[in-house]
């Protein structure tokens, strides 16, 4: 049984995770948000988020044994997020799963924040086929060619924003709540996405790269041109989406066909979006591949997801020194 803390952005979570009959289970995924906190700021300010993991991980930590029915005593390893993320904010989470670990002279397992968006498409599964993993988080968006557990290689990411963070500033410009995401898919429902032709990147040199900021900056000089944005919110959100999604489809379908995956998977915050997950289940389906998106639980970031890599972690690799630091920069893969 493995307790593990996610804290690398601005969610404090606990999860605990056992294998049960072959199969890992959740006993209980907790989340304590401070998107509300945040929102007054228009995006995450890192010392504010630090200072909020502080006050709420003890009684978080507290909080998932009872729902799970166990004691810290019943807990085998514990596990804790060390990067990619803001420094502060891992240090918190980090520390204090560190701490457990040492207390009960228990193993510890550092944990990539990706690796747990990437394997989060399988916790029901227990185990992890070969397959085309395409993140899109508000940090990252990347594609990474899966063969089995701890067998990454990145064969596309971004050049300048991630898509979630391209969600973010678009809100942002549009004077939507933060975070974007939700709020332009919201929007764009009921507008119509061939409204205004944004432009798709194309990166002759690196095609599976991704770049969001010209597309940005068209919106942008939309906006600039309309007399009032405001009454083409639902249009202009929509011709965004479909611009997004249409960049990721491309390369998403042919990097899997390039690298032989008839299997895709959808994690990351983004993933959430309902159509981007439709236009990914159309495109493979025509194309003869599959399509695994995470569960909605697992999505934007939670702890489950980094428990579930740590179980594997616990079954595949040797525990971590105590003497582990965090790394904000910490990369997947290997390109
Ligand atoms: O994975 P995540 O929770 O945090 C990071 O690791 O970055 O992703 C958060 C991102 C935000 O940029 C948010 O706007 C985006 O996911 N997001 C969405 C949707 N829900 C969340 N983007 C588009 N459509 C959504 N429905
Ligand atoms: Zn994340």
């Amino acid at each position: 049984m493995i307790l593990a803390i996610e804290s690398s952005c601005d969610e404090t979570a606990v999860a605990v995770i056992r294998r049960n009959q072959g199969k890992p289970g959740l006993l209980t995924s907790l989340i304590s948000s401070q998107i509300e906190i945040h929102r007054e700021f228009g995006g995450v300010v890192p010392e504010v988020a630090c200072r909020n993991h502080a006050q709420r991980i003890r009684p978080l930590v507290q909080q998932a044994l009872d729902e799970a029915g166990v004691t810290l005593d019943d807990i085998d390893a514990f596990a804790a997020t060390r990067g990619p993320g803001l420094a502060s904010s891992l240090l918190v989470g980090l520390a204090y799963a560190k701490g457990l670990a040492a207390a009960s002279n228990k193993p510890f397992f550092g944990i990539n924040h990706m690796e747990g968006h990437l394997l989060s498409p399988f916790l029901d599964l227990g185990r992890i086929p070969p397959h085309l993993g395409l993140i899109v988080s508000g940090g990252h968006t990347m594609l990474i060619d899966v063969q089995g557990y701890g067998d990454y290689r990145l064969i596309g990411h971004t050049i300048d924003d991630a898509a979630g963070e391209a969600f973010d500033k678009v809100g942002r410009m549009l004077q939507l709540p933060y975070p974007g995401g939700p709020e332009i898919e919201k929007h764009a429902r009921s507008g119509n996405p061939k409204a205004f032709a944004f432009p798709r990147a194309v990166l002759k040199d690196a095609p599976f790269n991704f770049s969001f900021s010209g597309l940005k900056t068209a919106v942008l000089y939309q906006l600039q041109k309309l007399a009032d944005p405001q009454d083409h919110l639902a249009d202009i959100c929509a011709s965004f989406q479909a611009a997004v999604i249409d960049a990721l489809l491309k390369k998403t379908i042919k990097a899997a066909r390039e690298n032989g995956h008839s299997l895709i998977t959808l994690s990351g915050g983004v993933a959430c979006n309902r159509a981007l997950q439709d236009a990914l289940i159309r495109a493979a389906g025509s194309n003869g591949m599959k399509v695994q998106p995470s569960p909605s639980s697992l999505t934007t970031d939670n702890a489950g997801m980094i428990a579930f890599a740590a179980l594997l972690a616990s079954e595949n690799r040797e525990p971590d020194d105590l003497g582990i630091g965090i790394d904000p920069n910490l990369p997947l893969a290997p390109a």
